[in-house]
C-alpha cells in the first residue's frame, strides 16, 4: 500500500497532497509537529505525543484543532487506511494560510498528516560528532524549524557518523532528532527536561523502563569534560529507539565545546568539515553488554508486549 495522506479534513491521494503556497507553515516553519511510531498496526504511546503537541500548540498560541479523542480516532484511520503494520505517523498543525505578514491571521490551523510504512535501520549501534547546539532557545517546542537539526545531521552524514551531539556552554544537550544518555559506574544521567532538550517521548519511556529494572537515573546536565569518565553513552528517539553510540568525533580546533559562549566568528558554510575531527571517546570492550543493551532488550520486549495488545505502562 503506498502512503497515506490526509491535508485539511481529508484523506487524498499521497501524489495529489499538496498544501497551499501561503500555508504558514511554509512560509515562516509557523507550526509543531509530532512523529508516533506504529507497531503491529497500533500507535506506541500516542496519549504521550498527543499531550507534548497539546503544550507545543500552546507555547505558540495556535488552538489545539481537535480534542485527544479526535487525534486517535484521526490517527487510526490513518494507519487503517494504511494497511500498514510497522510505520511511522508524521502529523503537523500549522496556523494556518494567509498573506505574508509576520503577525498571526486570523483562521484556522491546518493539519497535514502523513502515514508511511517504516523499515528499521539495521545498524545497532552509531557513531555521534559533536557539534554546537546553535537552535534557539526553546527547543523544547517541537516546532518545524529543523534547519539546525537538518545541518547537524547532514555534517554528522559527512563525517561517516549518524547523530550529532549537540554541546551548549560546555554542556551535551541532545542528539539532532534524538535524546542523549550517559552510563557511569551503573547509573544513568541525562539532560533534565527543561528548555534547552526537547522531552522525548521515548526518554518518557526509557525512563520508566529503568525505574522497573531498578536502574539508577541522575536527570542532570552532563559536562564535555565529564564525557572521559563516561562508560556508555546512547540515543533514544521515536525512531531509532535505543540506540548505543559506540565512538564521539569532535573537532579539536573547534573550541566551542569548551567555550561557554558561541564563537562569534561567521563560518562561510554551517555544514562543518569534519575532516579533522579525531575520536573524542570510544566505548571500550568491558561496557559491551551494558546498561545501553539492558534497555535497548527491555524496549524491545515492550514493543512486543504492545504488539500483543498487554500494557507496557
Ligand atoms: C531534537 C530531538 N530530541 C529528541 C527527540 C526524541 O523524541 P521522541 O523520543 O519523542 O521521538 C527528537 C525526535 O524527533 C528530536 O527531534
Amino acid at each position: 500500500m503506498p502512503a497515506i495522506a490526509y491535508v485539511n479534513g481529508q484523506f487524498v491521494d499521497f501524489a495529489e497532497a499538496v498544501v497551499p503556497a501561503e500555508d504558514r507553515g511554509h512560509l515562516f516553519g509557523d507550526g509543531v509537529y509530532e512523529v508516533v511510531r506504529v507497531y503491529g498496526g497500533r500507535p506506541f504511546l500516542l496519549p504521550w505525543h498527543l499531550e507534548r503537541l497539546g503544550q507545543s500548540l500552546a507555547a505558540v498560541d495556535i488552538v489545539n484543532p481537535h480534542s485527544e479523542h479526535e487525534w486517535v480516532a484521526l490517527i487510526g484511520e490513518a494507519v487503517r487506511r494504511s494497511q500498514e503494520a510497522e510505520a511511522t505517523v508524521y502529523w503537523q498543525v500549522t496556523r494556518g494560510a494567509g498573506p505574508r505578514s509576520h503577525a498571526f491571521p486570523a483562521g484556522a490551523p491546518h493539519v497535514t498528516l502523513i502515514v508511511r510504512p517504516f523499515t528499521p535501520s539495521p545498524a545497532s549501534q552509531a557513531t555521534a560528532v559533536l557539534l554546537p547546539d546553535e537552535r534557539w532557545s526553546h527547543v523544547w517546542v517541537k516546532t518545524l524549524n529543523l534547519l539546525p537539526n537538518v545541518i547537524a545531521k547532514e555534517t554528522a552524514r559527512r563525517a561517516g557518523a549518524e547523530e550529532a551531539l549537540f554541546v551548549r556552554a560546555g554542556v551535551l544537550t541532545e542528539g539532532s532528532s534524538s535524546n542523549a544518555w550517559f552510563v557511569r559506574d551503573g547509573t544513568l544521567f541525562t539532560h533534565p527536561a527543561d528548555r534547552h532538550i526537547l522531552a522525548g517521548v521515548t526518554r518518557r519511556f526509557v525512563l520508566h523502563l529503568a525505574q522497573q529494572a531498578g536502574i539508577p537515573v541522575c536527570e542532570r546536565p552532563v559536562g564535555v569534560a565529564e564525557l572521559s569518565f563516561m562508560d556508555e553513552v546512547f540515543f533514544t528517539g521515536t525512531t531509532v529507539e535505543v540506540l548505543p553510540v559506540t565512538r564521539i568525533l569532535a573537532d579539536p580546533d573547534a573550541l566551542f565545546w569548551q567555550a561557554a559562549a558561541l564563537p562569534a566568528d561567521r563560518p562561510a558554510t554551517l555544514v562543518r568539515d569534519l575532516s579533522r575531527a579525531r575520536v573524542l571517546w570510544e566505548r571500550t570492550g568491558a561496557a559491551v553488554s551494558g546498561v545501553a543493551e539492558q534497555l535497548q532488550k527491555m524496549f524491545t520486549q515492550a514493543v512486543e508486549r504492545f504488539r500483543n495488545y498487554e500494557d507496557v505502562l
